[in-house]
């Protein structure tokens, strides 16, 4: 069902064909009725199994849970295996399919590596983020949220997991510099390690008001709140709730990066409908809502169709192999910020019909998916991460069948009937990657070339590669 060789050649000739006569093209295209769920649902088969020929851990003598590489060894850095298997969890939730459930299960528990069952292998230690680690968190918590079935009783546990991304975090809340917040990168030799980014603090926030949620220990809402409150106050959730990426703790972060990525803007407006949710519907939490709600579908949906605006630009794409996965996220995050913040779900349910007929719209009969949702055509965009975009195919069709009694009904909690089984303290005696010493001038020479080694993840691309990018 991927690409062989002679499918891309026989595509591209087709797109070339097209290009010079302009003739429309003859790829047979993916076929889908978005008004029925047994068409979306078929549908969503074809580019979940597309999706799945880019994952190789279930052949002999390759890894479990990963997508290949990091780079320079295949093209994914670890944390998007972690989003592929979130984005398989809710398939399953919302089509029934199950067929990929128990590689689901395995890659989960693996890469949580034992024994500290934290998502923080050491094998990934130079591209390890708090986002990455965070993404594998939140893949976890919504395996708890929609009772995914649960591994082994002497595995560890979805909620104990996210628990215990939870907790490693909680411990690296800083307030020596910006007075609060998360850095990037885990370990200080890594490249990263000095900018305090949106994406790993809205990630933590994301799983802290879950597990609020979960659980009913406003422990961890507190912890949402506060990491709301200094995402806002350092400036990075601006007032007309623009969400930028980040500032570096030399300048106390104030150096900010305006840049605006769609999955920043996305794991936020979800944890903040889960407190709303969670706080039964307070104003406060209310008005973040429908103020992100507002400023997300403006600016990331023009003519209601997704768009990653910082690198998808009129005339060229130039989005790199992370961010070619990340309309996923925006879908999932809105189809649950409608169902636990209902006042939102007719808006949103209009802006995702549109979205996804743009995203079926790019694919292809084989379930091969473009990365351009508005040009109604498959883009031939296949350098730069095939499986990002097929994860957002997937995600877009998969969360249009979100009207269902089960998905109505809500995540699931520990009183409503989900099983996943706790641990309050998971990942609080786990020895950190690096100690926090102080670098003296022997470590320097050494800490340099680890440096320039290092393999930075999530982005390099969030951080660093502003510079020509149109935004506005
Ligand atoms: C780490 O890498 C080694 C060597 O490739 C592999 O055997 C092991 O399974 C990997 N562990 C994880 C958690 O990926
Ligand atoms: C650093 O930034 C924080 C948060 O904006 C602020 O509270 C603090 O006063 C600043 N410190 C310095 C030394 O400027
Ligand atoms: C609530 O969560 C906090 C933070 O992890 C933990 O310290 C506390 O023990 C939890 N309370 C209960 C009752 O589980
Ligand atoms: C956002 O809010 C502005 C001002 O209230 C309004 O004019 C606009 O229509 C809203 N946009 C969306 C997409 O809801
Ligand atoms: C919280 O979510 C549930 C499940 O969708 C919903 O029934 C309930 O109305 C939501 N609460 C509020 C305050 O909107
Ligand atoms: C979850 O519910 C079970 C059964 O009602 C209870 O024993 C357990 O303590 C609860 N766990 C949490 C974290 O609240």
């Amino acid at each position: 069902m991927g690409w062989t060789n002679t499918s891309v050649a026989a595509a591209l000739l087709l797109l070339l064909l097209n290009a010079v006569t302009g003739a429309n093209a003859q790829i047979p295209k993916l076929k889908v009725d978005l008004q029925s769920p047994a068409s979306i649902k078929s549908a969503a088969k074809v580019v979940a199994a597309n999706l799945m020929t880019y994952y190789r851990g279930d052949e002999p003598g390759q890894t479990p849970g990963i997508l290949p590489g990091p780079p320079p060894g295949g093209d994914y850095y670890w944390w998007q295996a972690g989003a592929m298997w979130g984005t398989i969890i809710d398939y399953w939730y919302y089509t029934g399919d199950d067929t990929y459930n128990k590689e689901a299960i395995r890659s989960i528990v693996f890469q949580a590596e034992a024994p500290q069952n934290a998502f923080m292998p050491v094998n990934w230690t130079a591209s390890l983020g708090n986002d990455d680690q965070a993404f594998w968190g939140m893949a976890a918590m919504s395996a708890a949220e929609v009772n995914f079935p649960n591994p082994a009783e002497d595995e560890p546990q979805y909620l104990a997991l996210a628990q215990a991304v939870f907790n490693t975090q909680a411990s690296r809340w800083e307030t020596q510099h910006c007075n609060g917040g998360l850095r990037w990168q885990i370990p200080q030799h890594n490249g990263g390690y000095n900018y305090k980014n949106t994406i790993a603090n809205v990630c933590f926030l994301n799983i802290a008001a879950r597990l609020a949620r979960y659980t009913s220990n406003d422990t961890y809402a507190q912890w949402a709140e506060r990491t709301w409150d200094w995402s806002e106050g350092v400036g990075y959730i601006k007032p007309d709730f623009n969400i930028i990426d980040g500032a570096h703790v030399e300048a106390n972060c104030t150096d900010l990066n305006p840049v605006q990525w769609s999955a920043n803007a996305a794991i936020l407006i979800h944890g903040a409908a889960i407190m709303y949710n969670y706080t039964k519907g307070e104003e406060r939490w209310k008005r973040r809502v429908a103020g992100l709600l507002n400023r997300t579908v403006e600016h990331f949906f023009p003519d209601g169709i997704m768009v990653e605006r910082p690198c998808e630009l009129e005339d060229r794409v130039q989005c790199n192999v992370d961010q070619h996965s990340f309309k996923g996220y925006m879908h999932r995050a809105l189809a649950n910020v409608a169902i636990v913040a209902p006042f939102t779900r007719n808006d949103i349910v209009k802006v995702l019909r549109t979205s996804t007929t743009g995203a079926a719209s790019s694919c292809l009969q084989d379930g091969t998916c473009g990365f351009r949702w508005n040009i109604n055509d498959y883009d031939g965009d296949r350098n730069r991460g095939p499986a990002g975009q097929q994860m957002s195919a997937l995600a877009a069709l998969s969360t249009l069948l979100l009207d269902q009694d089960h998905v109505n009904k809500g995540p699931l909690t520990n009183s409503t009937g989900g099983t996943s089984l706790g641990d309050p303290t998971a990942g609080s005696n786990i020895r950190e990657i690096e100690p926090l010493a102080p670098i003296t001038t022997g470590d320097r020479g050494g800490a340099a070339i680890v440096t320039v080694i290092v393999l930075v993840s999530f982005v390099g691309s969030l951080g660093w590669m502003v510079g020509p990018w149109a935004e506005s």
